[in-house]
């Protein structure tokens, strides 16, 4: 559920009309709210409630310093994958104790960041990046907490872009070596091993898979045991899918229960970094039609947003709904494409969908909040767009729309 309700014939975030952000702040823009991003972030947390755990939020969904103060304030941890996610954790707020490093490329620079500030885990992906970060914390003096990312081939059944724990994927220690791997991890003077990891990929919808890597991964943690090496956490990574149009995805206490019984047995925290789920439903982009235009075997409705700015649709051929703000309207309904200005025919929003539109109508596409600005670029020279935040009935403008001037201020010309 989440807080973007029609009253009286207009689409509301929170307690404010979608139509006045527009006057206020301009489209497109992405706008957020607040209650919805808490709502979520809480119902995983209660889910787990019989069990000690740590809820990541995985920044990569959304990266905006607001978004990441609100959940921050709740007690949030975070799952980074660079040392920018890293220090935008830091600006809002956030306690590096709470934080988890994953990605399979850390380079030098940010593994010392992180010991520096002192984070909560390492997941490491390969036994390069263990002798690595076992030399930078020598350097450093201290020890480096680390949980191996294991990839144990299971198949997540989504979009082929977005599974990341079957064998042919670059992510993870491939679970046969895991062991081999943890116990020349022990061997290394400037390594603390705290835990295991996995993620097999993400807007999952089914819980076997969850279910299927957590046996799988549980093994493991007890050979482990067997060997000497006790962990202390269980990272589960994130994944759990949401409803964009027609997906019926478990909620977090249907998932927590599902993991309950294999967990409720083991002494170990679990850690969790959900990115969708908490933020995905937490937020629209706003969008203006431009331009009707009527083919003879298609209606365009060309939007003010773009692929740059919401990149989902053309890359994963992602369906999201997409409605409009004022409800009544005197136009006929048409089925029409949706699409951007930018030059590519993979510049849509989405496709065939029947609405009745006039030109300079306002939509929201709806399940935007995750994966939305965070993936967003300036392709055709096109400044990104602003992020508004609503609290009940205040509208605050978190990231200014770039300017023109912005676009280019780093670039220079020969001499
Ligand atoms: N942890 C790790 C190690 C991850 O790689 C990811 C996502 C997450 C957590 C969070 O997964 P979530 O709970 O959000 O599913 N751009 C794509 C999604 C890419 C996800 C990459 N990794 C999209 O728009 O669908």
């Amino acid at each position: 559920m989440d807080h973007f309700n029609e009253r009286d014939g207009v689409l509301h975030a929170e307690d404010i009309p979608l139509t006045t952000i527009a006057e206020r702040f301009g489209t497109p823009c992405y706008v957020y709210s607040r209650a919805t991003l808490e709502r979520h972030w809480r119902a995983f947390d209660r889910a787990f409630r019989e069990h000690p755990h740590l809820i990541c939020f995985a920044v990569k969904a959304n990266s905006n310093l607001a978004v990441l103060n609100v959940l921050a304030r709740l007690g949030s941890g975070f799952d980074i994958v660079s040392v920018g996610e890293l220090e935008r954790v830091l600006a809002a707020g956030g306690d590096p104790g709470k934080v988890i490093f994953s990605g399979v490329g850390k380079r030098a620079d940010e593994i010392r960041r992180a010991l520096e500030v002192g984070i909560r885990c390492f997941n490491v992906e390969s036994e390069s990046e263990l002798l690595r970060l076992d030399r930078l914390a020598g350097e450093l003096g201290c020890k480096a907490p680390v949980s191996l990312r294991v990839n144990p081939d299971v198949d997540a059944r989504t979009h082929p872009y977005i599974a990341t724990g079957l064998k042919d994927n670059k992510f993870g220690i491939d679970i046969q070596s895991a062991e081999a791997v943890y116990l020349r991890a022990a061997a290394l003077p400037n390594l603390r091993i705290v835990g295991i990891d996995c993620h097999i990929g993400s807007q999952l919808t089914d819980l076997a898979p969850f279910i299927d890597a957590l046996g799988r991964v549980i093994a493991l943690a007890d050979r482990l045991a067997q060997s000497g090496i006790i962990l202390e956490h269980l990272d589960l990574g994130g994944g759990l899918g949401i409803r964009y149009r027609e997906e019926h995805p478990p909620e977090p206490a249907a998932y927590a229960a599902a993991l309950s019984y294999q967990l409720a047995s083991r002494p170990y925290e679990v850690i969790l970094e959900p990115g969708r789920a908490i933020a995905g439903n937490a937020g629209i982009l706003l969008t203006r039609v431009e331009y009707l235009k009527h083919g003879e075997h298609r209606h365009f409705a060309i939007l003010d947003a773009a692929m740059n700015d919401l990149l989902r649709p053309a890359l994963y051929q992602a369906n999201q709904d997409i409605v409009p703000v004022v409800r009544a309207t005197d136009a006929d309904p048409a089925r029409y494409d949706l699409v951007g200005p930018v030059c590519e025919t993979a510049d849509f929003l989405g496709k065939e969908r029947t609405l009745a539109l006039r030109e300079d109508d306002l939509l929201a596409v709806r399940g935007s909040g995750a994966y939305g600005f965070t993936m967003s670029s300036n392709y055709n020279s096109r400044p990104r767009v602003a992020e508004v935040m609503v609290d009940g009935d205040r509208a605050t403008l978190v990231r200014e729309r770039e300017t023109v001037a912005s676009l280019f201020a780093g670039e220079s010309v020969l001499p």
